[in-house]
């Protein structure tokens, strides 16, 4: 019991008319239940329960020294030219998985055009990956960086030539994959199984889904509320990684890099469209946006409640929608209640 009928049915029983009428009108709008074209909110809730374990590919399973390895190679900045950045330079645990910047900053000075995107939850998203889906999956992603110019700068060659002649990587290799041999397919499974355990924390929104009420305030709640209603935020950040890793234009992009668009050239509705991230650890990870442009979640709101640039590419979710400086700030509260603070309970998929 203690679904949204049962929370409605108690305080239209409660002493305190006024109180809940009050109460109602602040923090129940009933209208997005309907709106949402669920029953109860028991049954959006449910839609965001944590998955029972983490996926990986029967090409390539989990096994912990496979990700032990992995683990060693992100962090090892003998994976770039001069031997100065790592994947871990730009993808920072302690930066929710991104580094803090509005552009990616690799070997070259210059820096990159795009934002470093989290990896939190990214083996749970389907579809391709990359701002713009340029890769087909996380194993397909490892070798962009490596030998990418203004990234890593290492040739493949070279690479297996600095891996053999270290002992504990011989080592490392033979125990994972049965034999001496260092190779590009297995450098890709390696730092892939590693990444598939890069999962999102448990946050208080995660305990509230689990029954905790407690877990967050009646302003996330009502936040919650707007996010799946008025919001239409749930059209793309649905599910409990809060993507569907779809491609949308939101309105923002102008100029050259027109995202998946430029796979795509005669579509019109992805002129523009960018991969829909994860919001885990939201809060932890501004500037936001494929460029870096928009510099707090508080920016990020007002941009979607202006719907930003009318064009034919936008996705009919994105437009107008009149929100409250309550509403606003509601949403802002929920979208904190996602950063992770708890270690993840959910088991790899074993070998
Ligand atoms: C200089 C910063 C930088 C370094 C170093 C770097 N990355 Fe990234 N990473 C990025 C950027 C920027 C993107 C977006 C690329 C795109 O959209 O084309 C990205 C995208 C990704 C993605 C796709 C995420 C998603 O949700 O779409 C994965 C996976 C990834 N990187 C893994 C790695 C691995 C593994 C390494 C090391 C071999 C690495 N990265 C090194 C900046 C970096
Ligand atoms: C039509 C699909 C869609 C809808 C609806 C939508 N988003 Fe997004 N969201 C995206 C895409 C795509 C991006 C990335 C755009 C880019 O990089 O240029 C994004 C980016 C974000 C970011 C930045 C995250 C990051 O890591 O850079 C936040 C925060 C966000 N959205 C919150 C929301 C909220 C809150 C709502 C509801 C008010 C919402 N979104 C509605 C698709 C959507």
């Amino acid at each position: 019991m203690g679904g949204w009928c049962d929370l409605v049915t108690a305080m239209k029983n409660s002493a305190s008319l006024a109180f809940s009428a009050i109460f109602l009108l602040s923090a129940l709008p009933l209208s997005w239940v309907a709106a949402a074209g669920l029953q109860s909110l028991e049954d959006l809730k449910a839609q965001y329960v944590r998955p029972k374990s983490v996926p990986f590919p029967d090409e390539n399973p989990y096994s912990q020294v496979k990700a032990e390895l992995g683990k060693k190679l992100f962090f090892d900045p003998v994976m770039s030219g001069p031997r100065t950045v790592s994947c871990g330079t730009c993808h920072q645990p302690n930066l929710a998985w991104g580094d803090g910047r509005p552009k990616a900053l690799g070997v070259d000075p210059t820096g990159m055009n795009i934002r470093s995107p989290t990896l939190i939850d990214v083996g749970f998203v389907d579809g391709p990956l990359g701002w713009d889906g340029k890769f087909h999956s996380i194993e397909d992603v490892t070798f962009g960086p490596i030998t990418g110019r203004v990234n890593m700068n290492l040739s493949e060659g070279e690479l297996m030539e600095r891996l053999k002649a270290v002992p504990a990587y011989v080592h490392d290799f033979t125990a994972a994959f049965g034999d001496n041999t260092i190779n590009k397919s297995r450098i890709e499974q390696a730092i892939a199984t590693y990444e598939r355990t890069i999962v999102a924390k448990e946050a208080p929104f995660d305990r509230w889904i689990d029954g905790d009420e407690k877990a967050i305030s009646q302003q996330a709640k009502h936040g919650f509320a707007i996010f799946n209603g008025k919001g239409k935020c749930a059209d793309c950040h649905s599910g409990p990684s809060f993507t569907d890793g779809s491609f949308q234009d939101i309105g923002t992009a102008t100029g050259d890099d027109t995202g998946r668009g430029r796979y795509f050239p005669t579509s019109e509705k992805l002129r523009y469209a960018f991969k829909t991230p994860t919001l885990r650890d939201v809060a932890k990870r501004a500037p936001y946006m494929h460029d870096g442009a928009i510099p707090t979640l508080e920016a990020v709101i007002d941009h979607y409640n202006k719907g930003g640039i009318d064009r034919p590419s936008r996705s009919p979710s994105i437009k107008p929608l009149h929100l409250t400086a309550e509403e606003k700030s509601d949403l802002i509260v929920f979208l904190k209640t996602l950063t992770g603070d708890s270690p993840s309970k959910i088991p790899y998929a074993e070998e």
